[in-house]
């Protein structure tokens, strides 16, 4: 073959015609804002039929397909079976809903193929940067602090213990390792934290054993008491105390652990402090509310989320961690192919850090750029008051159910998760618990809501998080007649 056929034999991913290209991309974008803008009209959620399961079966596909079939086709087996979290009614587990500026700032960051992280004369890590400052304004966390934009909480999570343990160990774990520790370390925690806790603590190497999970008091807080007994017993075991991690927001019932005395034990102890506020960490900014997680600022390290309270799109959390120098001496790690130096400007020089050095991973996707995009096209302040009012929605469902005979609240609100159930005399608590999943699964079936389950003190009740920008009052009352009429009906 001469040089000039073997060219034409050489191959791109990129359109052969580029005009149907376009013309298939501007039908998608009218299609997603036609979604975007009718959310509340179609069902929250359809479940997935059996049809379309096996529709997911088969090889990889060997030859091409036209790309307007390929799109076809997302939207008639994959767009109508999502879990409906954009829609105005979605409320269960704790979940985010989405902006138009967000889908925007990620398709703007697709469409360079953006890569975050390494390269640090680039805009996108300005960009990182700077959301993160504002990150740390806004939570009135100390100007100096170091952050990464995460794909989570269980991700910020992670990298805030493992800062942590590297940090309070005592010995050189990095070159070490955990089999060389001359004490066993213990982390102190409620039994009400996150699963992702015990993942990291897992992940770490310290172990589940080491998660002393200390019971949580009447309104879900970590028993304080309790805690410094827990800490005080095994130091006089011999165990090395690291870390106490507190709640600013649980996952059941939005509790808020109070975080100035846990700031105070640390500061005793000379344990780590780290805050999981997956979604409560925002509730700084709502101007009504911030008294309640004052004490948060102490924390060593702070993981929470931009894709739950913050609304935006999956996936993106933060870290911040107080200690920039040990937060980079945790993760911090250089190859000759990627050599970077202080102040030096070339295809791999630097005039900002590297936030690959504050992470576990090296490539990541520029998810900044939703953040960056949405918070200046709505201003924070309108961001504190929808989290304002996300509150106050959740305490305006607390007194309908209050109003209600039928409904029982699990327990007083102290944020923005409501947690209730239908009840009646003549039911114990085991069939009150089959009839309230009933009920929640009908909601979701007949697509008129999603509530999830939780169990509290042994009873189950549905589980109403107001994460959600889209939602209105009559969506709460609408909630509310469709449970009693579905109680009293499946009863
Ligand atoms: C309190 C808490 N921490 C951590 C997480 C984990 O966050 P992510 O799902 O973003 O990894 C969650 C998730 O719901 C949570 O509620």
């Amino acid at each position: 073959m001469d040089r000039q056929t073997e060219a034409r034999c050489e191959e791109t991913l990129d359109p052969e015609d580029w005009e149907s290209m376009r013309a298939l991309g501007h039908r998608i974008l009218d299609d997603t804002m036609d979604y975007l803008e009718t959310l509340r009209d179609r069902p929250v959620w359809q479940h997935a039929p059996e049809h379309v399961r096996v529709h997911f079966e088969g090889p990889p596909p060997l030859d091409p397909e036209p790309a307007d079939d390929v799109y076809r086709e997302y939207v008639r087996y994959i767009l109508p079976h999502q879990v409906g979290n954009s829609h105005p009614r979605f409320w269960g587990w704790v979940a985010g809903s989405g902006t138009v500026m967000g889908m925007f700032g990620e398709m703007l960051a697709a469409s360079t193929d953006a890569v975050s992280g390494a390269f640090s004369y680039v805009s996108n890590n300005y960009v990182e940067m700077q959301v993160i400052d504002w990150c740390k304004t806004l939570l009135g966390y100390p100007p100096a602090a170091s952050g990464l934009i995460t794909s989570g909480c269980s991700a910020s999570n992670l990298i805030g213990l493992a800062v942590a343990r590297n940090a309070m160990a005592g010995f050189d774990v990095r070159s070490r390792g955990m089999t060389d520790a001359p004490q066993q370390m213990t982390i102190y925690c409620s039994d009400e934290t996150h699963s992702s806790v015990q993942k990291a603590v897992e992940l770490l190497g310290f172990g589940n054993d080491a998660l002393r999970r200390i019971p949580a008091n009447e309104f879900m807080q970590i028993d304080v008491a309790a805690l410094k007994v827990a800490i005080k017993t095994d130091r006089a075991n011999g165990l090395l105390p690291m870390c106490i991690v507190g709640a600013a927001g649980t996952t059941n019932t939005a509790a808020i652990d109070d975080l100035n005395a846990l700031a105070d034990i640390s500061a005793e102890e000379r344990c780590w402090f780290h805050v999981d506020g997956a979604s409560g960490a925002w509730t700084a900014i709502a101007p009504g509310y911030k008294h309640l997680v004052a004490g948060m600022e102490r924390a060593d390290s702070l993981a929470f989320d931009l894709h739950k309270w913050m609304y935006l799109q999956y996936p993106i959390g933060c870290i911040l961690v107080r200690n920039a120098e040990e937060h980079r001496r945790a993760f911090s790690l250089t190859p000759t192919y990627l050599a970077h130096g202080e102040g030096e400007r070339g295809l791999t020089g630097v005039d900002v850090p590297w936030l690959a050095d504050y992470g576990f991973e090296l490539s990541r996707g520029f998810h900044a750029l939703k953040a960056w995009m949405t918070f200046k096209e709505h201003g924070t302040a309108r961001y504190g008051r929808l989290i304002e009012q996300n509150i106050d929605q959740a305490h305006y469902l607390a007194r309908l159910v209050k109003d209600a005979p039928e409904l029982e609240l699990a327990l007083p609100v102290s944020l923005n998760i409501v947690n209730f159930r239908y009840t009646r005399p003549d039911l114990d608590d085991a069939r009150l618990d089959d009839l309230n999943k009933q009920i929640e699964v009908e909601l979701q079936e007949r697509g008129i809501a999603v509530p999830s389950i939780v169990s509290i003190r042994g009873r189950k009740y549905l589980h109403i998080a107001v994460t959600n920008h889209r939602s209105r009052q009559d969506d709460f009352d609408l909630l509310v007649r469709e449970v009693i009429r579905m109680g009293d009906e499946l009863a």
